[in-house]
C-alpha cells in the first residue's frame, strides 16, 4: 500500500458530499421495503404492543388505512399477521382454514382499498391459531409432526390465496410444504400468486415481541429447536435454501437479520436468487430500547442496517421500522 501513496488516496473520493454520493456502490429505497403489520378484531381498535413501542395491533378498518399509508410511502409490499381472538385457537389451528377468518378478512379489505398498488404477503405457520403456540401439529409426545402439519399448511395457504393474497409465505420450516403449496395453487388456479419462504430460519431468541403481538408467546411451551434452525450452521442454511428453490420458492427468506449476515451473503453468491432479511421484532425493539437509554440515534442505526443488509445482497428487508425509514428516505 505505502508504494502506491500518494498516487492513490482512498480519503480523496471522500472528501465532498458529492463525490461520496457519485461513489456510493449500494442505496436503500422505500421500494426495498416491507412492512409487517399485525390485525385485531373490532372496529376503529388500536392496541399498542407493549414490547414493540411505537407498533399497534389493528382492527381492519385500521389495517386498511395502514395500508394505504405504505402505498404513499412508496412500499410495495406488506406482511400480514392476525393476533386470533383465544376463543378461535385450538389445538389443530383449525381457524387457518376459515374463509372468514380474520386474517382473510383482512386480505380482501386491503386489496379492495388498494388493488394492484400493493403486494400483500401472508405468513404460513400454524402459531397464530394453535392453543398451544406451536407452527404445526402435535402428536402425543409433543412432537411437531411433519406431514400432517404440511397438509393443514396447504389449506391454509389456498385459504389465503382465495382471499387474494399475492405472496405465500411459510415460515413453519416444515421440510416439503414448498413443493405442496406450489402445486396446490398450481393445481387450484392460482399461477401467479408467489411464494416467499422462510427458507433459513433459525430458533431464535429475537422473537419475543412478535409472539406478544400475535398472542401466542403466553401459550408457548418449549422452544422451536426441532423445526427451526441451529443458529451454529451456516452450511445447512445453503440446503434448505436450495430445496426450497428446487421445489418452487419464487424468493427466500433469511431471518433473523443482523446475526445472519452471512447467510445472506452466501445464498446470494450461490444461487443468486432473490433474498429478502427478516429484521424481526426482537431487534427493532433492541434498536428502540438503543434510542431510549440514549445509547444512540435511532434514525442513524437504523439507516446504516438497512444499508448493510443491502451491502450483504439483499433484494429487500421486511422490517417494523419500514414508514420510519420510507419517511427518512424521502425526506
Ligand atoms: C411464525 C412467525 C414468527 C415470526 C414470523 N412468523 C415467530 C416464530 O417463529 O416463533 C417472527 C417475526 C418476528 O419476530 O418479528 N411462525
Amino acid at each position: 500500500m505505502t508504494a502506491s501513496y500518494p498516487n492513490t488516496r482512498l480519503r480523496r473520493t471522500r472528501a465532498s458530499n458529492w463525490s461520496r454520493t457519485l461513489h456510493r456502490e449500494n442505496v436503500v429505497s422505500p421500494a426495498d421495503l416491507i412492512w409487517p403489520m399485525f390485525v385485531t378484531e373490532g372496529k376503529g381498535v388500536e392496541e399498542p404492543i407493549g414490547s414493540l413501542p411505537g407498533v399497534s395491533r389493528w382492527s381492519v378498518d385500521g389495517i386498511v388505512a395502514q395500508a394505504k399509508e405504505a402505498v404513499s410511502l412508496g412500499i410495495p409490499v406488506i406482511a400480514l399477521f392476525p393476533n386470533t381472538q383465544p376463543d378461535r385457537r385450538s389445538d389443530d389451528g383449525a381457524e387457518a382454514h376459515n374463509p372468514d377468518n380474520l386474517m382473510c378478512r383482512a386480505i380482501r379489505a386491503i386489496k379492495d382499498a388498494c388493488g394492484e398498488d400493493l403486494g400483500v404477503l401472508t405468513d404460513v405457520a400454524l402459531d397464530p391459531y394453535t392453543s398451544h403456540g406451536q407452527d404445526g401439529l402435535l402428536d402425543e409426545a409433543g412432537y411437531v409432526t411433519n406431514d400432517d402439519t404440511v397438509a393443514m399448511l396447504v389449506d391454509q395457504a389456498l385459504n389465503q390465496a382465495a382471499a387474494g393474497a399475492d405472496i405465500i409465505a411459510p415460515s413453519d420450516m416444515m421440510d416439503g410444504r414448498v413443493h405442496a403449496i406450489r402445486m396446490a395453487l398450481e393445481m387450484n388456479s392460482h399461477p401467479n400468486v408467489q411464494i416467499m419462504s422462510y427458507a433459513a430460519k433459525y430458533a431464535s431468541a429475537f422473537y419475543g415481541p412478535f409472539r406478544d403481538a400475535v398472542g401466542s408467546g403466553g401459550l408457548l411451551k418449549g422452544d422451536k429447536k426441532t423445526y427451526q434452525m441451529d443458529p451454529a450452521n451456516g452450511d445447512e442454511a445453503l440446503r434448505e435454501v436450495e430445496l426450497d428453490i428446487a421445489e418452487g420458492a419464487d424468493s427466500v427468506m433469511v431471518k433473523p437479520g443482523l446475526a445472519y449476515l452471512d447467510i445472506i451473503y452466501r445464498v446470494r453468491e450461490a444461487f443468486g436468487v432473490p433474498v429478502f432479511a427478516y429484521q424481526v421484532s426482537g431487534e427493532y425493539a433492541m434498536l428502540e430500547a438503543a434510542q431510549a437509554a440514549g445509547a444512540g440515534d435511532r434514525d442513524a442505526l437504523l439507516m446504516e442496517k438497512l444499508i448493510a443488509f443491502k451491502r450483504a445482497g439483499c433484494t429487500g428487508i421486511l422490517t417494523y421500522h419500514a414508514p420510519v425509514a420510507a419517511r427518512l428516505l424521502i425526506g
